[in-house]
């Protein structure tokens, strides 16, 4: 049986989670939340790119992995590379939609709604000038977002005012914004408590689609015998940090990991 490792500072990647296992049912997926070292978003680039590579080279250790999943922007355009290098298995990561974005804007005014890490990274400067320079692009970073996404699956009652209060200003700024790019895997979890806030003619993209599409497509470049030969857990989330209150366990759960265990490193 094929296995994919999902990885995001927390629980962003559970909605890349829902699109992988919509397109691949049978995929066996274990979960690791960095629990630890979260938010990214607040971490500077050379603090990421020191951890990332060898924690994922750890992981694929332990786990044996067919492919990896980096579900987390931050990371992903921040340390794609060095993560290529310290691991064996294919990683798919995850970058802003920002191409189909320009592509559907009829205004040519576009938001990317994204950690501060992702934001102001050189690789979203790039996909701008590649894919979206006859747009206006407005630039948005928010760490509480990411917050309030993780208190929301960990079943807290979150106000809407402290959702609207992060997306205001992206109107004030540019009126005319008819799309925007979810660019933190945690936030397509908020994505109907989001379009509660915006003007009802703004369309949400997020990448969670394109990658299980690209993870399908790895994968089915692999022969049988190219597999590894591996034990075959129950379908897993690793939590790294202190353990895991009864209510996030329960998040996961939901998604389908049906054991959840703490990792302290
Ligand atoms: N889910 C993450 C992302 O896509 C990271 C959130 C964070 O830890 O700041 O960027």
């Amino acid at each position: 049986m094929k296995q994919a490792l999902i990885f995001d500072s927390g629980v962003g990647g559970l909605s890349v989670v829902s699109e992988i296992r919509d397109r691949m049912p049978d995929l066996h997926l274990n979960y690791v939340a960095d629990d630890l070292f979260r938010p990214y978003g607040t971490k500077s680039e050379p603090a990421l790119r020191a951890r990332l590579p060898m924690l994922l080279k750890t992981l694929e250790n332990m786990l044996l992995p067919d492919l990896i999943v980096i579900a987390c922007n931050t990371a992903s355009v921040t340390a794609l590379p060095d993560i290529r290098s310290a691991v064996s298995a294919p990683v798919v990561g995850v970058v802003p939609a920002i191409k189909p974005a320009a592509e559907i804007s009829q205004s040519k005014a576009i938001a990317v709604l994204g950690t501060p890490g992702t934001v102001r990274r050189k690789y979203v400067d790039s996909l701008i000038q590649d894919f979206a320079s006859d747009c206006q692009i407005v630039l948005k970073g928010s760490n509480a977002l990411v917050e309030l996404a993780e208190q929301t699956l960990a079943g807290a009652h979150v106000d809407k005012a402290l959702i609207c209060n992060e997306i205001d200003d992206i109107f004030k700024n540019a009126p005319d914004i008819d799309v925007i790019v979810l660019a933190c895997t945690h936030f397509p979890l908020l994505k109907e408590r989001l379009a509660a806030c915006a003007p009802s003619h703004v369309r949400w993209i997020d990448s969670g689609a394109a990658i299980a599409k690209r993870v399908e497509s790895l994968l089915s470049r692999h022969t049988k015998t190219e597999l590894k030969s591996k034990r075959v857990y129950p379908e897993t989330a690793f939590l790294i940090g202190p353990s895991a209150s009864p209510q996030r366990r329960v998040a996961f759960q939901r998604f389908g990991f049906s054991k959840v265990i703490g990792l302290c490193p």
